[in-house]
């Protein structure tokens, strides 16, 4: 199955100004939204496009071929460096386009589907040491029952994180379909019924294998280093956490003093305002859309512009 981008005119609508400028694409997947970037883009415009799979980003340089684009395999949490001296505080506009791409979950030897059976892997980038099998089968009770929690929003995340230990007593848990039938037989018969029971505890374990909300504490504050003044920024978010995280940051770098409401004078060295908020709600998928595309149903754009 194709990605399809969340959101698309939306993003490039936001996030597009000068049609010569410079533009960063942090997650460029299978390039859904560059490509419409691209199309409203003059020959001046350079672009580059980021993501830390070798393998999706080498399959879609090679569909997109276009000399304004310069891709990059890294991890975009180190934003800073991946831009040269000219590059940086020159930018127009950057898109983030968190969690993975439909190429990953259809290719079930990278272990992120528990429909398909394969080694309990999950890495974004296949360089990586730490694998899904690590959290799986070294985590402590404690640890698991946190991580599918915090990241999974998963009710039964106790229960889950119990009886994956108790399993792997008798033998490691190699693959994603043992994981899957472990976290099935240890949940209420009802909930089995609702969607997938394994659900919530994959993506939790792929957020923690990837350190998915710690690449986003790192970009936010590069993102906006790296943008020219009235550039702007968009990130979509799929997941309550890290959507919490960017309206966080924004909403702290758009007032001019970050001091509680509370305190009687100014603490903090009265902060000067770093950007404007181009919509004080994010921006949601229509009906529509989220009919066509079930990943869009939870997926809010958020944008803000450099002062
Ligand atoms: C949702 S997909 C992007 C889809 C893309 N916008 C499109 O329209 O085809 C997210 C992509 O970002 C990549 N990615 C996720 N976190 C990343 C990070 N910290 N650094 C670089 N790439 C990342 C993933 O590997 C994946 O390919």
């Amino acid at each position: 199955m194709t990605h399809k981008p969340v959101l698309l005119q939306e993003t490039i609508d936001h996030i597009l100004g000068d049609p010569n400028g410079l533009y960063i694409d942090c997650t460029l997947g299978g390039g859904g939204h560059l490509q419409e970037l691209m199309s409203r883009l003059s020959e001046g415009a350079r672009v580059i496009a980021i993501d830390r799979d070798i393998n999706i980003l080498e399959q879609t340089r090679q569909q997109l071929a276009d000399d304004r684009i310069r891709f990059v395999h890294a991890d975009f949490k180190d934003l800073k460096q991946i831009l040269n001296k000219e590059e940086f505080a020159n930018v127009d506009g950057i898109m983030i386009d968190l969690g993975v791409s439909s190429f990953q979950l259809d290719t079930p030897e990278r272990g992120f589907s528990f429909h398909s059976d394969a080694d309990l892997d999950m890495r974004m980038d296949t360089s990586q040491k730490l694998k899904a099998w690590d959290i799986i089968n070294t985590y402590s009770e404690a640890e698991l029952a946190n991580i599918i929690f915090k990241y999974g929003e998963e009710r039964y995340g106790r229960i889950i994180s119990r009886a994956i230990v108790q399993a792997r007593e008798n033998k490691n848990i190699d693959t994603t379909l043992e994981l899957a039938e472990i976290i099935k037989n240890a949940v209420p018969a009802k909930y089995r019924r609702e969607k997938h029971p394994a659900r919530k505890t994959f993506q939790a374990v792929r957020i923690a294998v990837n350190d998915e909300l710690g690449a986003i504490e790192k970009v936010l504050p590069q993102a906006l280093e790296a943008l020219k003044s009235g550039g702007k920024v968009g990130i979509i978010t799929f997941h309550s956490l890290e959507d919490r995280m960017v309206k966080k940051f924004f909403n702290e770098k758009s007032r001019n003093c970050i001091c509680p409401p509370q305190m009687p004078v100014c603490t903090c060295g009265g902060q000067r305002a770093k950007v404007k908020l181009v919509n004080r709600k994010p921006v949601t998928p229509n009906e529509e859309e989220c009919l066509i595309n079930h990943r869009a149903r939870s997926a809010k754009l958020r944008v803000a512009q450099k002062i």
